[in-house]
Formats: structure tokens, sequence, C-alpha cells
């Protein structure tokens, strides 16, 4: 894609799941890519894995709860491969209780990384884009932001504010050639989704009838969606969030699968 050769991106939560599958989909487009995890073995066997294959990435151990460490990574990034060109904001954690009793220290922690952690990445990788006049950030909502499910309350509510953040940096930065958008997953059968099934508090047969494709979404679908919108070839769009969720945000009520259309 248009733009992505050579540039250098930064993917939190790139160890894994859905932002392992955009650090392959962007280094595939010759993209060099900082890894930025707290899960630091599981980095460095993403990055051993994608940089067996030819690519050119770069575990780091980051703990996005601290701003101090992602003006670090920032840092890291730029001593290693001159700038940041793209910031994907991957990370994030789910955390499951009722609105009732959710906790002060609960509620600080799913904050701090799927939402605080995305705007002060996005002011110290923006800061550089901005003096280039030149980058694009990605910030990873979720189709809950406005389809909500009870007992993760705050989850809704941080990714509701990622959309917000979208639409808020876009609005201010594009002018100086920085564009900030949102991409939002749909129901993706990742470590996080498993957890939930495992524990029972989702269950698959629930799921799917309320999603139009009737299937999980892949984490490469994603990943396609996000390396458009760091590409020139999405020039135009600004401040957008894009529901990549096989049509789960316009259902209202679960569909059985055996809907007949020659009946
Ligand atoms: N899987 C889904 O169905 C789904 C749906 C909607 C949105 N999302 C969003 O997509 C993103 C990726 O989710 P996933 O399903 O791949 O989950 P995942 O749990 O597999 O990956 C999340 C990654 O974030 C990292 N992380 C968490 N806390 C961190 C911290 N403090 N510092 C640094 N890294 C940290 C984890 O180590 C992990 O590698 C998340 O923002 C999630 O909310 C997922």
């Amino acid at each position: 894609m248009r733009g992505l050769k050579d540039s250098v991106a930064i993917v939190t939560g790139g160890a894994r799941g859905i932002g392992k599958a955009i650090v392959n989909r962007l280094a595939s487009e010759g993209v060099k890519v900082v890894i930025a995890d707290i899960l630091d073995d599981i980095a460095k066997e993403t990055s051993a894995e994608f940089n067996g294959a030819g690519y050119t990435t770069v575990p780091y151990k980051v703990n996005l709860r601290e701003v101090s460490e992602i003006n670090k990574l920032v840092d890291f990034t730029v001593e290693t491969y001159g700038t940041v060109d793209i910031l994907v904001n991957c990370a994030g954690i789910q955390i499951r209780n009722a609105s009732a009793t959710f906790s002060e220290a609960d509620w600080d922690a799913i904050n701090d990384v799927n939402l605080k952690a995305q705007f002060f990445a996005c002011q110290a990788a923006g800061k550089i884009m901005l003096e280039k006049g030149k980058g694009s950030i990605v910030c990873i909502s979720s189709g809950t932001a406005m389809r909500y499910t009870s007992r993760r309350s705050p989850y809704n509510i941080t990714k509701a504010a990622v959309n917000a953040l979208a639409g808020a940096l876009g609005n201010e930065w594009a002018r100086y050639g920085v564009r900030v958008n949102a991409v939002a997953p749909g129901w993706s059968a990742t470590d996080m989704v498993k957890d939930g099934l495992r524990m029972g508090v989702i269950e698959e047969k629930e799921i799917l009838p309320m999603v139009p494709v009737n299937r999980f979404m892949e984490p490469s679908e994603m990943a396609d969606t996000v390396c458009y919108l760091a590409s020139d070839e999405s020039s135009g769009i600004v401040g957008q969030t894009i529901y990549v969720d096989g049509g789960g945000s316009l259902r209202c009520i679960p569909e059985k699968n055996d809907l007949a259309y020659d009946e």
C-alpha cells in the first residue's frame, strides 16, 4: 500500500492476538515495527518469528499504565529506527464484573490501559509526527463501544471514549498532516475472548446469532483495515471509527441461523 515501505511503526499489544496480526500485516508491507507489550517473552517470540520470515521487527517491554514508560518506548523507537510514522494503539484489557461492585482498582487498571495509555501514546508519538508534518495513528476500539455488554461497563465506556479520542485528535491534528482514526473489532476468538468463553460469561451460541456474517472475525481482517488507515491510500479519512465486526453493530435482536430465503 502507498506510503508504507520503509516507514516505522509502534504496535502496542503487538505480542499476540489482533496486535500480532497487525504487526504481521504492516511488516509484510516493508514497515519496521516495534512490538510493544508487557508480555516480554511472547513479544520476543513474535518478533523472532517475523524476523525469521524476513521482516524487520523488534520487541520492547512496556507497561502502558506508566506514562513515563510510554515516553521511553517512543524514545527507543526513534533511537532504533530513526523516527515514528505510524502508531497503532492495540493493547487493551477486559475486566468482567457488575457495575454495582466494580472496584476502583479495576476501574483504574482498565482506564489506564484502554484509554489513558492511548492518549499519552498519541501525545508522545504525535509530537514527532507533528514536527515532521506526517503520520498516521490508529486506535483500537471495540464493537462494544456502541452496543453494550452487561458486567463489562468500564470496558464499554473506555472503548466509547477511544472513538472520541480518534475524533478529537483527528480534528486537532489533521491540518498538520497527522491523521488519527479508530478500528472497532467485532468478536474475534483471541485469548481475551477465549478467557470469557472459558469462564462461561459469554457463549458462542449467544454471540453468533448477533453477527450477520455468522462467524467470529479473523484478526487479519482487523489488520487489513489498520494497514489501510496507516497508509496514504486512506489520506482523506480523519477521525473516523471503522467497525470491522461482520455487521454486528447493525443487528438489534439475535437471528436464527436457519433463515430460509427460498421458503
Ligand atoms: N478479541 C476481540 O473480540 C476484541 C473485540 C473488540 C475489541 N478488541 C480489542 O482489540 C485489542 C486487542 O485485543 P486481543 O483480543 O488481541 O487481546 P489480547 O489479550 O490477546 O491482546 C492484548 C495485548 O495487550 C497487551 N497488554 C495488556 N496490558 C498491557 C500493558 N499494561 N502494557 C503493555 N501491554 C499490555 C497484552 O499483553 C496483550 O498482548 C484490545 O484493545 C481489545 O480491547 C478485541
